[in-house]
């Protein structure tokens, strides 16, 4: 008799491998005042982990994707390779948590951030000439300052609408030389290519980098860090094949230089949850409707409104609704009076949640619940919890 072979699914290997939440089980769900977010501390490390060897550079860890202070306290020893900020928020929450490398990225920097950052020794990724001239007069420092100097590859590649960030080397080369005239450590450059841009565009972004760097060296002298962005998915670590071809590609850069890349949703997306309780349930015509405490207010992302497609993620129910044998569309509307509140679907339903079940959106650990409209008709914000993680002995 043949054994009965269980194939896994790229979620299973992900669990398994500790690079994705394994499933809430009902005592940890059964506590939480809805809507929550519950955040995996064990997986954000696993996730930077395996991405950090994946590539074999460093990782810098982009904090605007999931900036929860207990968060960054439980992953910030395997963070060893730096942060990057956008907003003094995100330096302040830094400053006393992170002594690895805190990188300012933000072309909008005003003088009190970029003092603030200056005064705790963070490196400056500057994206003009404008900004290195403010950089330039700061006030001198006890420590001598370090900066990146920021490229735009894909203004430089000629591609269809390119984003706004960043240089040409001949200002890059004008920034970089008033900064080392004001004694600043221009040691490097740094050049990110967009979010989700990693599958499709990664080698021609590695190559139009490397043309820009080799030109800059050559012009100015000195640099020996790369940081080539990344634009890598939540679910990047489905597709190793696209990491063994990329990393072949970077072997003659990383002879000459430092490389680093730098990931949000990559690391911190598959670490979270969201979690809404079912608070009423009706039938329209053909269409049941299940309504939660939490919707767009608290997660707008999960509305789906900002793609061409509005597609739907069906969310597990706890406990399994009963099913029968008749299938339908269950469509999971939020507690705001937007009719775009529609945070979850599913096209072929067999069974209806009931009220006080609750409804566990996976893949919700990064921008899901920063990035939303909060605010709007004064709803509650989502709670925060980080899953308890076993007493390591000391
Ligand atoms: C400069 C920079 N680095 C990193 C990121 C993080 O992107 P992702 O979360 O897609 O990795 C962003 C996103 O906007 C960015 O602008």
């Amino acid at each position: 008799m043949n054994a009965h072979i269980h194939v896994l699914d790229s979620t299973e290997r992900s669990a398994r491998r500790g690079l994705r939440m394994t499933p809430l089980t009902r005592q940890e769900l059964d506590p939480l005042e809805t809507p929550a977010y519950v955040f995996d501390a064990a997986v954000v490390r696993a996730r930077h982990a395996a991405l950090r060897a994946a590539l074999g550079t460093q990782l810098v860890v982009s904090l605007k994707a999931n900036s929860l202070a207990d968060l960054l306290s439980r992953c910030v020893l395997q963070f060893a390779d730096g942060i990057e900020l956008a907003s003094i928020g995100e330096l302040g929450t830094a400053v006393g948590r992170v002594s690895a490398t805190r990188f300012v990225n933000n072309p909008t920097m005003d003088d009190e951030f970029l003092k603030a950052a200056a005064a705790s020794n963070c490196v400056f990724i500057v994206d003009s000439m404008e900004q290195a001239r403010r950089i330039a007069a700061l006030p001198a420092a006890r420590v001598r300052r370090r900066a990146l100097l920021r490229l735009n590859a894909g203004v430089a590649r000629g591609i269809a609408r390119p984003d706004h960030f960043g240089m040409l080397t001949d200002e890059a080369v004008a920034a970089g030389t008033l900064l080392r005239a004001a004694d600043c450590n221009v040691y490097g450059v740094h050049a990110f290519g967009g979010s989700h841009t990693f599958s499709a565009d990664s080698l021609a972004h590695l190559g139009a980098v490397r043309g820009l760097v080799d030109e800059l060296a050559r012009r100015l002298g000195g640099l020996d860090f790369v940081n080539l962005g990344g634009g890598f998915a939540e679910d990047w670590e489905d597709r190793p094949h696209e990491f063994a071809r990329y990393r072949a590609a970077l072997a003659p850069l990383a002879e000459r230089y430092t490389l680093a890349h730098e990931s949000g949703r990559g690391i911190f997306a598959r670490a979270g949850v969201f979690v809404t309780r079912v608070v009423a349930t009706k039938q329209l015509a053909q269409r049941r409707i299940v309504a939660c405490d939490g919707g767009m207010a608290q997660n707008f992302l999960l509305a789906a409104t900002e793609g061409l497609m509005r597609k739907h993620r069906k969310p597990l129910v706890v406990p399994p609704p009963e099913e029968g044998t008749e299938t339908f569309e269950l469509q999971f509307v939020g507690s705001s009076c937007s009719r775009q509140d529609v945070i979850g679907a599913d096209s072929a339903a067999r069974g209806v949640p009931r009220v006080g079940d609750v409804c566990v959106f996976g893949d919700c650990g990064a921008y899901n619940s920063s990035y939303t409209v909060s605010n709007f008709l004064s709803l509650p914000a989502a709670r925060l919890y980080l899953r308890a993680e076993p007493a390591v002995d000391a």
